[in-house]
């Protein structure tokens, strides 16, 4: 057998595999031998370039390049559907599909209204084309190379089966609660932001630039929409069935309905079974089952008269407010959260929900001894949605006011303008905050010092053994083992990891020192814009707002946080300890404004540099790297394969493609030889 046929049965092998266990749940092959026919097939592949495929199973590992997304239009617009929470209103629905089709005898498939963003996937001749998100409807995000990743998405369509030449499909795509929880877990372990509910953490992850982070956080999705001139059926639910058989996931949850009272079963069925499902529903979507019955009924402008979505309401219970407390986070913000009587949502027992703000408290009207309904809907955190008036009697205790001094510290409260959140100003002393930045420093995406957790933070800042980040330096072993629970391993190791702590790059301490509104990739931008602390310390505002993505609200925190005095003092502290004050990896004193005022967008996969070390060079030069092309763009950096659709679009506008040595000659840049070490 040649090595082609080899890799041909061993892609067919693998993606019935791949089927069986993400479509089927079904799996016949122990992940062992699933894990060792794919070793061999991408050792296959490697000796054999020639055989390259961008839908093999080996390609849904993602890569580390950035992904400009390109706007495509869609051949047949994205429409949403008509809502409704009322059974009155799908009862209306009914009739009217039944009057619309003049008493003819009709069908509606009811299914599950799937809670994430949708997707359009287009197929040719059995091979996953383009993905792209709904975006306005018309024109949406290409998503293709991060939907790669998914592994229930077929890349090639099951071999001898009968689809058509060309089809769309359309579903969603989702973030099962278990990957959702894992990937909030790991956030907050990093001090991330959490993702509020399955929906967002989708919709964030298909976004990201960088696919193989997207093939990490197991996404899934369900397909609902078959679309093509050539249908194999006139029902909507048969086409589905053989859209399952070619290897789409297609929920089992559906439904043909012949009558109202069917409808209406399924509803009530699911709104409570839908509970135990791996994924978030929000409701139910009816819609009538031939094709050529749903074209007779049309569209509306906005939705098609064929179906409707019944909403289901967020799971609610009624319960009493016993106090209110106030929470004071890392950067000062102050949180009014409501404590009340323990009630039961969607399976867990809650006793706390955040109230969010001063404005959110007064408009409630909120009052101590209150009757509160309390929400959890696709949302992780509990919400407080409505206050019981006709449940007040005379034990009606305080009206709830926002404190007006810190809760901690009792320093005032300010609030800048148009903003809602108070937040105590005493940054230097406030105790959850001077504990929010060390833990924060300590993080593993900042300075990673293993061993080192909220709890250890806590202790080691009663006992007064730190009082800023840079006291870390200072512990010894015996100081920790001191402390409760800490034997001499652990404590030699904390004062191990804070030692090797001094080796993280430049732009991670940039990150842990805890600016306000500087993230990782802030951080990051600023560390290769300006190369050293000192450099970043003394740029001025419009230096800083000259360097791409910052803008005029992070220029303002950074000068602001080296004006002040006691950070001055710990930034040079730290620098006495010997951490990283300079970024290590670019020979900045080469760099000039060969680029000044160009705005680059770069495309394609490259020779010489990562596309990263491209966008570094352009800035580094005076450039500005821009994703999309339009009339502003000064040229495109062109790799090979350069997207097609770019590839137009630049044609269209008339701006000059520059390839690699081209550019790097534009630059005075050495073209590195083969074999040559690179530059970064
Ligand atoms: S059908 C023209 N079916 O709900 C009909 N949509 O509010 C197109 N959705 O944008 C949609 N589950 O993102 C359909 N089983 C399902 C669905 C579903 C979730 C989403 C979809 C759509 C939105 C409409």
């Amino acid at each position: 057998m040649t090595a082609k046929e080899q890799i041909e049965i061993l892609r067919e092998e693998l993606n019935q595999h791949n089927y069986n266990y993400y479509v089927l749940n079904r799996p016949t092959i122990s992940d062992y031998d699933f894990d060792q026919k794919m070793r061999l097939l991408q050792d296959l592949e490697e000796a054999n370039p020639d055989c390259f495929d961008p839908n093999s199973p080996t390609q849904r590992v993602g890569s580390d390049l950035n992904n400009d997304f390109v706007q495509v239009t869609h051949a047949r617009p994205m429409l949403s559907l008509a809502n409704t929470y009322s059974s009155g209103e799908v009862m209306d629905f009914y009739h009217r599909v039944e009057q619309g089709l003049g008493g003819e005898a009709f069908e509606i498939c009811c299914e599950l209204k799937f809670d994430g963003l949708s997707i359009s996937l287009i197929y040719e001749s059995g091979r996953l084309v383009r993905a792209v998100t709904r975006g306005d409807g018309v024109r949406g995000d290409d998503v293709t190379a991060n939907v790669r990743t998914i592994r229930s998405i077929p890349l090639v369509l099951r071999p001898g089966m009968d689809w058509p030449e060309e089809f769309e499909i359309r579903g969603e795509v989702l973030m099962p609660w278990s990957s959702f929880e894992r990937l909030n877990v790991e956030r907050e372990a990093a001090e991330e932001p959490l993702f509020a509910n399955p929906r967002n953490a989708a919709s964030g992850t298909l976004k990201l630039q960088n696919s193989a982070e997207v093939a990490h956080r197991g996404l899934d999705a369900y397909l609902y929409y078959l679309l093509s001139d050539d249908l194999p059926e006139d029902g909507h639910y048969e086409n589905l069935q053989h859209a399952r058989e070619w290897g789409f996931k297609v929920s089992d949850a559906m439904r043909k309905c012949s009558t109202l009272e069917q409808v209406m079963d399924f509803i009530n069925y699911w709104d409570i079974e839908r509970k135990n499902l791996p994924v978030a529903t929000d409701g139910v979507v009816l819609k009538v089952n031939s094709v050529e019955q749903q074209e007779r009924l049309g569209y509306t402008a906005k939705v098609p008269r064929w179906a409707i979505a019944y909403k289901f309401k967020a799971e609610q219970a009624l319960t009493r407010l016993n106090s209110v407390s106030f929470q004071v986070g890392r950067q000062g913000t102050v949180t009014p959260v409501a404590n009340f009587d323990a009630v039961q949502l969607s399976g867990t027992v809650v006793r706390r929900a955040t109230l969010h703000n001063a404005d959110f408290v007064d408009n409630l009207n909120l009052h101590i001894g209150d009757y509160v309904y309390v929400e959890k809907g696709g949302e992780i955190i509990p919400k407080i949605t409505a206050v019981e008036l006709s449940k007040r009697d005379d034990s009606l205790g305080d009206k709830v006011e926002m404190v007006t001094c810190c809760p901690v510290c009792g320093t005032p409260l300010v609030r800048e303008e148009g903003e809602a959140a108070w937040y105590c100003p005493n940054d230097a002393t406030c105790p959850p905050q001077v504990k929010g930045r060390i833990e924060h420093f300590v993080s593993r995406k900042a300075m990673n010092i293993d061993g080192l957790g909220g709890e250890t933070v806590d202790l080691l800042y009663n006992v007064g053994l730190i009082h800023d980040v840079a006291d870390l330096y200072r512990l010894k072993a015996a100081d920790l083992s001191r402390l409760n629970r800490m034997g001499q391993k652990s404590a030699s190791n904390i004062v191990r990891s804070i030692d090797a702590s001094k080796e993280v790059p430049f732009e991670r301490v940039l990150f842990a020192i805890g600016i306000r509104f500087i993230g990782e990739t802030t951080a990051k931008t600023l560390a290769r814009a300006f190369g050293s602390m000192d450099a970043i310390a003394s740029a001025s505002m419009e230096q800083l707002i000259a360097v791409n993505e910052i803008g005029e609200k992070i220029a303002a925190s950074v000068t602001q946080f080296f004006a002040n005095e006691t950070n001055q003092l710990l930034v040079q502290r730290l620098r006495e300890e010997g951490l990283q004050f300079e970024i290590k990896d670019v020979s900045l004193q080469e760099m000039g404004d060969a680029l000044l005022g160009k705005s680059i967008v770069i495309s394609g996969v490259f020779k010489h540099h990562s596309r990263d070390e491209y966008k570094m060079l352009i800035e580094l030069n005076g450039g500005t790297n821009v994703s999309s092309i339009s009339s502003k763009t000064s040229f495109v950096l062109a790799g090979e394969n350069m997207g097609p659709a770019k590839l137009e679009k630049a044609h269209q506008l008339g701006i000059p493609i520059v390839g690699e040595t081209e550019f790097l000659q534009m630059i005075g840049e050495p073209i590195p030889q083969p074999g040559e070490l690179l530059l970064f």
